[in-house]
């Protein structure tokens, strides 16, 4: 990923943001997910009464990018609010790592970035391999 490419998918990422649905947290997230295919998928936080039930703006693009029939997942740009960049949660790093466990992460706020890559933040995931 060049920065060009980075740079695309931050305002991916920051137009899903303002689709966010986060009433009782407040808290906004985008996400938008670069595929191999060259695609762009993008999700946004939903969240819900039944908290739990909440979905994150990572796992969003996610299915967005698997229901377009992509597999392969070779960037993803998560945008928030937050006073600094923030790492997906642990539910998203479980779902991102059953695809692309390299998978390159940049964390942008509005004047901020930290980059990631999956496997340092989900070192020794549980995958399909256990499931043999
Ligand atoms: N959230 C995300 O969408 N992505 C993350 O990586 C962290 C948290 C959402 C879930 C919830 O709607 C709100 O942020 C506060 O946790």
């Amino acid at each position: 990923m060049d920065e060009g490419a980075w740079k695309t998918l931050m305002r991916a990422a920051m137009g899903a943001r303002a689709h966010a649905y986060a009433p009782y947290s407040g808290f906004t997230v985008g996400a938008a997910i670069q595929a191999k295919s060259g695609a762009l998928f993008t999700g946004c936080n939903v969240e819900n009464a039944s908290y739990a039930a909440t979905i994150c703006a990572e796992r969003a693009a996610m299915a967005a990018a698997v229901a377009a029939g992509e597999r392969e997942l070779i960037a993803l740009a998560i945008a928030s609010a937050a006073k600094t960049p923030t790492p997906p949660c642990g539910i998203c790093r479980q779902c991102l790592a059953e695809l692309s466990p390299n998978l390159p992460i940049r964390s942008y706020t509005d004047d901020a970035y930290a980059q990631y890559d999956l496997m340092s933040l989900l070192p020794d995931a549980f995958d399909r391999r256990q499931l043999d």
